[in-house]
């Protein structure tokens, strides 16, 4: 093989890039380090992250802004970086490259990604709508599914869609994500304990101890807190007070799956039903989740494998199998 075969997951808080042959190279934070005038880039991933975390004057630059705005000449020097990367200097055979992006994305801002792909160095450049890549990398047979609901929990959206024979039918992109539960969890211990998370915490204890679910037995964990008067302190949090506290984010993501199965005829909604849900991207690992949405939205939801790779690894697999971009989709060759 040749040309390599890369899909890259460009997220709000991850990128991750996937090989064809050689599975996930890169799983790192969305992140890009340029110099003070945010003109030369630094560092990008995890090195970016170091490197800004070391003060100094670096500027810090997400390409991929909560749920909406993308940055394309960042995202652009990004994709630039990330193929220099995996295909080294040599340039002669120049890779193809798919990238997903979100569905809520214009045609004018679609062409202006793929514009910075073929400027980065790919011998052609493709697209994919993320929750389509996300079934992809579930191993949802999409082409041939009579309907299936797919839910793609992200750091600052969630896209709830349904898809049948290969097409998206109905797509709700909510502002609510990870993030959303981690500031939930912040406001709650503030208005109960009067205190201030500091930054990190409650993803730390979201991540450690969280649960959809009301836990069979209750857990604690010890995170670092603030006063009013900014003075250190440590908390002990409790894992059914953080339970409740992110009840009502999980209730929109519930209401967003009911606002896509409004919007199908009665004939999909029972294949929908009967199909139910799967569930991808970095939230999806919250424990008791499936059964959460299961619960409440009265569709059966499971966990893909791997959840947080099902984008970047759908999007290289779509590689293979252009058909299921080529229709409706803008792409370059
Ligand atoms: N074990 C976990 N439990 C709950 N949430 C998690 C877990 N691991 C990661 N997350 C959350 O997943 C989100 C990141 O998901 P990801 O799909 O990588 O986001 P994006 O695609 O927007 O970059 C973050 O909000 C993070 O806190
Ligand atoms: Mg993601």
């Amino acid at each position: 093989m040749l040309s390599k075969k890369i899909g890259i997951d460009l997220g709000t808080s991850t990128v991750l890039v996937y090989v064809k042959g050689e599975g996930i190279v890169v799983n790192e934070p969305a992140l890009m380090a340029t110099d003070e005038r945010g003109v030369r880039v630094l560092a990008i991933g995890r090195a970016a992250s170091e490197l800004l975390g070391r003060g100094g004057k670096a500027r810090a630059i997400r390409p991929v802004r909560d749920g909406d705005g993308v940055d394309y000449g960042a995202a652009g020097a990004m994709v630039q970086h990330l193929i220099g990367r995996i295909v080294g200097r040599q340039r002669i055979f120049r890779p193809d490259v798919m990238l997903s992006v979100p569905p809520m994305v214009t045609g004018v801002e679609r062409r202006a990604v793929l514009e910075a792909t073929m400027h980065a160095g790919a011998k052609s450049a493709y697209l994919i709508d993320k929750p389509m890549a996300a079934a992809i990398g579930a191993r949802v047979p999409v082409a041939t599914t009579d309907g299936i609901l797919v839910v793609n929990l992200g750091a600052g959206s969630t896209d709830v869609v349904a898809i049948a024979q290969g097409e998206m039918l109905a797509l709700e992109s909510i502002r609510i994500g990870g993030e959303s539960l981690d500031r939930a969890i912040e406001e709650a211990v503030a208005a109960t304990h009067g205190v201030r998370l500091l930054p990190g915490e409650a993803e730390r204890f979201k991540v450690a101890t969280g649960s959809a679910t009301e836990p069979a037995a209750d857990a604690w964990l010890e995170l670092a807190a603030a006063d009013g008067e900014g003075q250190a302190l440590r908390l002990r949090l409790s894992g059914k007070e953080v339970q409740r506290a992110i009840q009502e984010p999980l209730l929109a993501i519930v209401a967003g799956l009911q606002r896509v199965m409004a919007q199908v005829t009665e004939d999909r909604r029972l294949s929908l039903k009967r199909n139910g849900a799967i569930l991808t991207g970095g939230g999806a690992q919250l424990p008791g989740i499936a059964e959460f949405l299961t619960a409440h939205a009265g569709v059966p939801t499971r966990v893909a494998r791997d959840p947080q790779s099902c984008v970047a690894v759908g999007t290289g697999m779509a590689l293979d199998n252009l058909q299921v971009i080529r229709r409706g989709q803008h792409y370059i060759t």
